[in-house]
């Protein structure tokens, strides 16, 4: 594969370009649901880290341009490891994935000999090595009720999810990692009390990594992942929803519901990671196959275990 594009056309839209350079690079473009508009408009698939995951491992296209952050497109080479993962901007990290690193884990095991480690997806691939089982917000519940009731556990990183989690299965051996998603911490339970005055009739959908979530847990008509919001919108008879997420997700549900109303629990809940990336920085990496994120064979092997444990569970 040629790393330069040898003739350049001129295309009427940006659009109409990325569309000539993905047959051209025989690439797919998976997009999390919390990208730009345009982005989820141009993609093969916009979903969450699951669905995405999966549809990575599906594909025959010998490129997969990741627009989300790092970790998604680790998850992705990992998955992958004979295909090339490109990410339009190296910098679009994810804070809460730097909450953890594998010598904390390490270092809790060494206390812990039979203690398991379930990780959530939001983190670094050398994390996910040091994991017994990996889990998104979709699925967190149903792996850690797959796990021996006596065995201790360690969940990370994610507090809010983890507390979700400990509400569901009812367990309290399990123990939390106090990281958290600076953009969903900012959603706090005064915003929703009012918005929730305003709007009587909406219904609440709140992501499991909220800062609401210990407090307002009870008040969410179903907490759920992203992808879990988008199919709910569509199937629900309400006509307003109030939503406790990263705000790019309202443009799907918008698009897929145009009747509906859809309220941001907090306009200000917005991942500057996530909001990165762009059409100009898709095309440059199309063109010039970069940045490349690729785990190395030794890593991916061991990252491989927890989420294909993971995904045989659901
Ligand atoms: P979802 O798996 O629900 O898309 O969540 C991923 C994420 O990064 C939330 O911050």
């Amino acid at each position: 594969m040629t790393n330069k594009i040898m003739t350049k056309h001129i295309y009427n839209t940006i659009q109409e370009e990325i569309a000539a350079l993905k047959k051209e690079r025989k690439a797919i473009i998976l997009a999390h649901n919390y990208q730009v508009g345009e982005i989820q408009d141009i993609a093969d698939f916009t979903g969450d880290s699951l669905r995405l995951a999966q549809e990575a491992t599906k594909t025959d296209a010998e490129v997969i341009l990741f627009s989300g952050v790092h970790f998604m497109a680790e998850t992705a080479s990992i998955l992958c490891p004979d295909k090339k993962v490109i990410v339009p901007d190296i910098e679009a990290g994810c804070s809460l994935a730097d909450m953890i690193r594998p010598e904390d884990i390490r270092r809790w095991k060494a206390g812990h000999p039979d203690g398991i480690v379930v990780c959530y997806v939001n983190t670094s691939a050398a994390v996910k090595a040091e994991s017994d089982y990996c889990c998104t917000s979709s699925n967190a519940v149903e792996v850690v009720k797959s796990i021996s009731a006596n065995r201790e556990i360690l969940f990370v990183p994610d507090f809010f999810l983890g507390t979700y989690v400990k509400q569901q299965t009812g367990r309290e051996n399990i123990e939390l990692w106090k990281g958290y998603c600076p953009t969903h911490v900012m959603i706090q339970s005064s915003e929703i009390e009012k918005i929730r005055t305003e709007h009587p009739k909406a219904e609440f959908l709140m992501h499991p990594e909220c800062g609401c979530l210990t407090k307002s847990m009870h008040l969410a008509d179903r907490i759920m992942s992203t992808e879990g919001m988008i199919r709910y919108v569509k199937e629900s008879r309400a006509e307003e929803f109030i939503i406790a997420t990263e705000t790019g997700i309202l443009h799907r549900m918008q698009k897929d519901n145009p009747k509906k109303n859809f309220i941001p629990a907090s306009p200000q809940a917005v991942c500057h990671y996530m909001k990165m990336n762009t059409l100009e920085k898709i095309v440059q990496s199309l063109e010039n196959l970069e940045y490349e994120v690729k785990v190395p064979k030794e890593l991916a092997d061991r990252a491989r275990k927890p989420i294909e444990r993971m995904l045989t569970i659901v």
